[in-house]
Parts: C-alpha cells; sequence; structure tokens
C-alpha cells in the first residue's frame, strides 16, 4: 500500500487492503448468484472505474461491460434528482441480467433515476452493487443489493471518488480535510 498520506487527507478511512479484500469478496457473491446467467455490467462513470476493473476481474462468469454517463443537474454538491445522461449503453439490456456499478450511493437521488430509467428497457434483472454506501443520507430509498463499506457521513475522496475532479487517483479511501473543501470551493467561485 501507498504509506504516504495526501497533505489533503485527514484520515484514511478505508485502506487499498482493506478494499481489494472487499471487492473480493463482493465478486465470489456474485459469481455465486449469477450461475448459469451472464453479467451485463453497467458502470457508471466516471467514480465507479477503478471497483468496476477490480470487481469484474474477480467475476467468474460470462460477463459484458457496458458504461453509462450521467450528470446531476445544477452546480451543488449533493445530487439533485434531476439527472441527465452523458453517454447513454451501447448495449440493448432488454431480456438481460443487469447488475449497476457504482462508487457511492448518497441521497440515492442519482440511482433512482437511473435505475427507473434502465428498469423501463425490461431487463430480466436488475442489481445494484455499490462500493460505498451513506445510508444516513438517504432521501430515496434504493435497494442495494451488494454493498462494500457502509459509512457515515464524511466527505470521502479517493478510488474513484472525487471533490472538484481532484483525488479520484488515491489508492485509498480517505476524510478530505474541511478546509481544503472550503479552499477548493472558493477557488471554483472565483475562476
Ligand atoms: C456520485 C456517484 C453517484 C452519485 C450518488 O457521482 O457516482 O452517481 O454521486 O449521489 P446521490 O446518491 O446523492 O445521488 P458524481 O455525481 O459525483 O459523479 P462522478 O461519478 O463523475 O464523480
Amino acid at each position: 500500500m501507498n504509506s504516504t498520506l495526501h497533505e489533503d487527507i485527514e484520515q484514511v478511512l478505508i485502506t487499498a487492503p482493506q478494499i481489494e479484500a472487499k471487492v473480493l469478496e463482493l465478486a465470489a457473491r456474485i459469481t455465486h448468484d449469477y450461475a448459469d446467467q451472464e453479467v451485463l455490467m453497467v458502470s457508471v462513470l466516471k467514480g465507479s472505474f477503478f471497483f468496476t476493473a477490480d470487481l469484474m476481474r474477480a467475476i467468474k462468469r460470462p460477463l459484458v461491460l457496458d458504461f453509462m454517463a450521467i450528470s446531476s443537474y445544477g452546480e451543488s454538491t449533493t445530487s439533485s434528482g434531476v439527472v441527465r445522461i452523458l453517454k447513454d449503453l451501447e448495449e440493448n439490456i432488454g431480456g438481460r441480467h443487469v447488475l449497476v456499478v457504482e462508487d457511492i450511493v448518497d441521497t440515492g437521488l442519482t440511482l433512482g433515476y437511473l435505475l427507473k430509467t434502465l428498469r423501463l428497457r425490461q431487463p430480466a434483472s436488475l442489481r445494484l452493487c455499490t462500493l460505498v454506501d451513506k445510508p444516513v443520507r438517504r432521501i430515496l430509498p434504493i435497494q442495494v443489493d451488494y454493498r462494500g463499506f457502509e459509512i457515515e457521513d464524511r466527505f470521502v475522496v479517493g478510488y474513484g471518488l472525487d471533490y472538484a475532479q481532484n483525488y479520484r487517483h488515491l489508492p485509498y479511501i480517505g476524510v478530505l480535510r474541511p478546509d481544503r473543501i472550503a479552499a477548493i470551493a472558493a477557488r471554483a467561485v472565483a475562476s
């Protein structure tokens, strides 16, 4: 593991080895549950790209990968629930076993919209796998079928998770220093 802590991180919440072990555990469950089925993995960009890459390599079933890119309207740090599809799927999901892969479920508004949209396309099954879940922040109830880590209401970055598009490259999931959040927000307003 990278033992050098980034200067903007106040605490490592989930280490790289903990993430690695959890990914293998989730992949084993998915491999078990999708016996005799092809998994159509839908990776929701951008945050889930590390998780997707590690998870899919540990799933021992036929698997097809596709990506969606979505964005919430508005500039706030929390989602509005009004979601715009920036890049749609290339695969037709009708009659197929779809597994949506997310980095984090927070208010549930983004996933609520996304799952509703995908359900209209009539997949044979539709499940959700998220690495991180913040249930205390939930506004819309979401069924999470595969959950990596349940965390409290801390602002976390790393392993794909960003703040203002930064910090995705950190190999662990860490808590961002509150003064850095304020400084980055102020810089964004000024530019
Ligand atoms: C994150 C995450 C979910 C959403 C969850 O994406 O990947 O899509 O927020 O938040 P919610 O439960 O409150 O709706 P983000 O908008 O940060 O985009 P990114 O994946 O490109 O970082």
